[in-house]
């Protein structure tokens, strides 16, 4: 009797064990698991007659910098790849501004995003100023 006792015991030691290492290993599969893109987000067409009125030269970009280390970098990241440390809770992940495909969108298309967000990118058009705004803008051309 006592034997049948101490064998179960060890049983349900060693079940608690299995139960920790296979839970272990799915929170370590999902840590890794990205968070996946939404379907592609595209501004209205006539976003792109909207000309940048201000000159990338260093003033604008380092104004831009400012805002984006404020207001963008929690999510979009240091390099814009998008994964700021905010980025981990959302529930789609922002485009990669250093790839190609980002890049070649208009400024006016950036603006438009930008200006209007989609969830659970927020809409600046009344955070941030018109200027900061296309400041912002300049900053992310210089991360490709
Ligand atoms: C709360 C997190 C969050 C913050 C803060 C945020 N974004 Fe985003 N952003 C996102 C997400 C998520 C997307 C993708 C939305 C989608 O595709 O549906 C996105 C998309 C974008 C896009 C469009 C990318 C594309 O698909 O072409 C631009 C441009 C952008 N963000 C710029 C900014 C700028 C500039 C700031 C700061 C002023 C900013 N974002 C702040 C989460 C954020």
């Amino acid at each position: 009797m006592k034997k049948q006792i101490n064998t179960r015991k060890k049983i349900s030691f060693s079940t608690v064990i299995t139960t920790c290492l296979i839970a272990g290993a799915f929170t370590l599969l999902y840590s890794f698991t990205p968070v996946p893109q939404g379907p592609a987000w595209t501004a209205p067409s006539s976003a792109d007659n909207d000309k940048n009125p201000i000159a990338a030269e260093a003033g604008s970009i380092e104004a831009g910098k400012d805002v984006y280390k404020k207001k963008c970098f929690d999510c979009h990241g240091k390099k814009g790849k998008g994964d700021g440390p905010k980025s981990a809770e959302l529930d789609k992940a922002p485009k990669d501004f250093t790839k190609a495909d980002f890049q070649k969108q208009t400024d006016g298309a950036l603006n438009w995003k930008i200006s209007e967000g989609k969830k659970p990118m927020p809409a600046f058009k009344h955070e941030l100023s018109k200027d900061q705004r296309w400041q912002v803008i300049n900053y992310i051309r210089t991360l490709k």
